[in-house]
C-alpha cells in the first residue's frame, strides 16, 4: 500500500476538522484562541489521529464515526507537547518547525493554552452532534478510556517520572515504566477509541490494544534515537536535548545498537499482533514499519 498518501489525506480530513471544532483566532479571548491554533497547526504528523482513522478501518468501521475523537486526541497531544516544551519541564525552544509555544506567548499562556486544549478536547469526545449514530455506552467507554490513559496512571503519570529521573541512574522497569505511560499511553488509547467506535469486537480489541502496546513503546524509543541521529529541521524541534537533561532514554541506558533492536523487536510484535485481521488491517502494518524506520 502506499502509505504516504494515507497519512497526507487523513491529516488533512483531520486538520479540516480541527479548524472547524477549534474556537477561531479572532473568539475572545483572542490572544488564548491564538497560541491554541499557533501549535495546533504549526505541522505536527497527526500520528494519533490516523492511528484512530486505521484501528477504525481494521474492524470494518466507517472513518467518518472517529473524525471527532482523533480531533480530540490531537488536541491533548499538543497540550502535552506545549506542557513538555515548558521552562519547567524538557525546556525547549523549538517544536513542529517553530518556536515553542511559551517562546510566542509567554508562559503563562502557554499553560493555559495547553489547559484549554485538554477541556476542549473532552468537550469535543461528549459532543451531542458529533456522536449522531453512535451507542450512548460507546461514547462513555471512549471518554473513560482516553481520560485514564492521558491522566496521573498514563501520559501524565509518565512525565512525571520522566522528570524526576532526570540526571539519576534508573533501572530498566522505571524506563519502560516512563515510555510506556508518557507515550505509549496516548497511542493506546488512539487504537482502542478507533477500535470501539469502528465497532469492533472483543478478539479484534484485544489484538489492537497488543499492536498499541507495542508500537507506542517503539515509537518512544525512535523518538530518543532521533534525539541522537535525527536532523533538527526535518524533525522540526530540538535535537541533542535529552542528553544535555540526563534524560531516561533507551540508548542512554541500553546502547544505541540495542535500543534499535528493540525498537525493530517491538514493531515485529506490533505486525504479529495483527494476524487475525487480515487485509483490512494493512494500514496499521505500514504505520508499525514506518515508526521504527521515519526519519521526524
Ligand atoms: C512527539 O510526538 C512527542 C512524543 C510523544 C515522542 P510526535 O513525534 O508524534 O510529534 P508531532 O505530533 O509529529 O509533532
Ligand atoms: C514526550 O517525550 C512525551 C510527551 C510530550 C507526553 P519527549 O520529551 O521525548 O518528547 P519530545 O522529544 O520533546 O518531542
Ligand atoms: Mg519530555
Ligand atoms: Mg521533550
Ligand atoms: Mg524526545
Amino acid at each position: 500500500m502506499e502509505l504516504k498518501s494515507y497519512l497526507r489525506e487523513r491529516a488533512a480530513l483531520v486538520d479540516q476538522a480541527l479548524d472547524r471544532w477549534l474556537p477561531g483566532a479572532e473568539i475572545l479571548p483572542a490572544r488564548l484562541h491564538e497560541a491554541m491554533r499557533y501549535s495546533v497547526f504549526a505541522g505536527g504528523k497527526r500520528l494519533r489521529p490516523i492511528l484512530i482513522f486505521a484501528a477504525c478501518e481494521a474492524v470494518g468501521g466507517q472513518p467518518d464515526r472517529v473524525l471527532h475523537a482523533a480531533c480530540a486526541m490531537e488536541m491533548i497531544h499538543t497540550y502535552s507537547l506545549i506542557h513538555d516544551d515548558l521552562p519547567a519541564m524538557d525546556d525547549d525552544d523549538f517544536r513542529r518547525g517553530r518556536p515553542t509555544n511559551h517562546k510566542v506567548f509567554g508562559e503563562a499562556n502557554a499553560i493555559l493554552a495547553g489547559d484549554a486544549l485538554l477541556t476542549e478536547a473532552f468537550r469535543l469526545l461528549a459532543d451531542p452532534e458529533a456522536n449522531r449514530g453512535i451507542e450512548p455506552g460507546v461514547t462513555l467507554k471512549v471518554i473513560e478510556i482516553i481520560a485514564r490513559c492521558a491522566g496521573s496512571q498514563g501520559m501524565v503519570g509518565g512525565q512525571v517520572v520522566d522528570m524526576e529521573s532526570e540526571g539519576r541512574p534508573i533501572d530498566f522497569a522505571t524506563l519502560q515504566y516512563i515510555h510506556t505511560r508518557k507515550t505509549g499511553a496516548l497511542f493506546l488509547a488512539s487504537i482502542q477509541a478507533g477500535a470501539l467506535l469502528g465497532g469492533g469486537n472483543e478478539t479484534q480489541l484485544a489484538a489492537l490494544t497488543r499492536y498499541g502496546e507495542t508500537a507506542g513503546l517503539a515509537f518512544q524509543i525512535a523518538d530518543d534515537i532521533l534525539d541522537i541521529v535525527g536532523n533538527q529541521a526535518e524533525l522540526g524541534k530540538d535535537v541533542g536535548s535529552d542528553q544535555a537533561r540526563g534524560k531516561a532514554t533507551y540508548p542512554a541506558l541500553l546502547g544505541m545498537s540495542e535500543a534499535r533492536r528493540r525498537a525493530e523487536e517491538l514493531r515485529d510484535l506490533a505486525l504479529a499482533a495483527l494476524e487475525p485481521l487480515g487485509p483490512a488491517a494493512e494500514p496499521l502494518r505500514a504505520i508499525a514499519s514506518y515508526i521504527v524506520d521515519r526519519k521526524s
